[in-house]
């Protein structure tokens, strides 16, 4: 007994003068391990009488559970410090100003996009893409549109020349609904994704440019319903637009890709002429949206029967028109460095999440 008080002494001197983790460890195994001290006491167990076996083996499991807590103890200490010293040396001062002399500016669309991916991205949306030229089966096909539907007419889309052997073409994608497809295909639901990107129409005065931006939505789940989508939309335009009780009406629409469609519209004023977004007589239309077309799910490959989801999509331009006072679309691509200076945002200098305003 006196040797095996001698031993823990030893081993726990031993412990105490161990300055990293490596060494902790050899310890360990010294003692621990299959050859170690303690383990060949344990074995010689064996050849000991019984009475003298138990108040040995309960002398030894003392010990061992003596050795097992310093070694964790110093371990998680040797762990700690080295951690500390990590984050000291490794601290980086980021409040060095911006340079006076930064004359650049983030391009509205750019900024506005920010901001749809802060909002969305604080409910759980991730950030998904597709590409710009796409195949008739994503942008039409797959969502339901009929060989009717205006969006298919030569006059409103961008065609892109040979036609394929099933008579079909490329085409400039004409919304950014195609990306739902997309993801249904490549990613198992629950999902819940915004797609940001450019589109492509046929179109152009101080409303329409043939290129623009739409923003995306997609939640699929087992148990998603309108009350999801209402929820999410109308905490999305209050967030965007910074007005706690922006009224927002859903009003019955269609689309061919949504059953049951609707538009949403914000309440604004038109009193003495200007708009006034918030509170007023007037309703704004900013937005599309409805529940996912069963025919649509099963065109992504999701069971309709298993799942349901919800979906909106909205001009980025439009919806930053809107909230920043700008009144002619066209002016977003003509990179005239006056309008960029006086629309433009500072980098770095965006006070909250959903602002952006100087
Ligand atoms: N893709 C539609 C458009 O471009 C918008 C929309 C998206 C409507 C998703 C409903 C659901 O007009």
């Amino acid at each position: 007994m006196a040797e095996l008080d001698s031993l823990h002494d030893d081993i726990l001197r031993q412990i105490k003068d161990a300055t990293t983790l490596d060494a902790l460890e050899q310890i360990r195994v010294g003692v621990l391990g299959r050859n170690g001290q303690l383990t060949a006491h344990l074995k010689g167990l064996g050849a000991l009488a019984p009475d003298e076996r138990k108040a040995r083996g309960a002398a030894l499991n003392q010990l061992r559970d003596a050795v097992e807590g310093a070694l964790g103890a110093a371990k998680q200490h040797h762990e700690r410090a080295a951690l500390d010293k990590r984050l000291a040396e490794e601290r980086i001062d980021v409040t060095l100003p911006v340079r006076a002399d930064n004359d650049g500016r983030i391009h509205p669309i750019s900024q506005t996009t920010d901001e749809l991916i802060a909002i969305f991205g604080e409910m759980d949306f991730t950030v998904a893409e597709g590409p710009h030229i796409e195949d008739d089966f994503y942008n039409f096909t797959a969502l339901n549109i009929p060989p009717e539907h205006p969006a298919r007419q030569e006059h409103d889309t961008f065609y892109l020349t040979p036609r394929a052997a099933d008579g079909s073409r490329k085409v400039l994608r004409t919304h950014t609904s195609p990306v739902q497809i997309r993801t249904m295909q490549k990613q198992k639901p629950p999902i819940r994704i915004i797609v940001p990107g450019r589109t492509f129409r046929s179109d152009h005065d101080a409303t329409h440019s043939p290129m623009f931006h739409q923003v995306e939505g997609l939640v699929i789940d087992k148990k998603v319903h309108m009350g999801h989508l209402k929820g999410c939309l109308i905490e999305f335009c209050r967030t965007f637009f910074d007005i706690d009780d922006l009224p927002v009406r859903f009003r019955p629409s269609y689309f061919p890709f949504t059953e049951p469609s609707a538009e949403v519209d914000i309440g604004c004023s038109r009193e003495g002429g200007g708009l006034k977004i918030g509170a007023g007589a007037d309703w704004l239309e900013i937005l599309g949206c409805g529940m996912v077309h069963p025919k649509v799910l099963a065109a992504g490959g999701i069971d309709p029967t298993e799942y349901q989801g919800f979906a909106f999509g909205m001009g980025i331009e439009r919806i930053a028109m809107l909230k920043y006072g700008i009144p002619d679309l066209r002016t977003f691509y003509e990179s005239d460095l006056r309008w960029l200076k006086h629309y433009g945002f500072v980098p770095l200098d965006q006070p909250s999440l959903v602002s952006g305003a100087r």
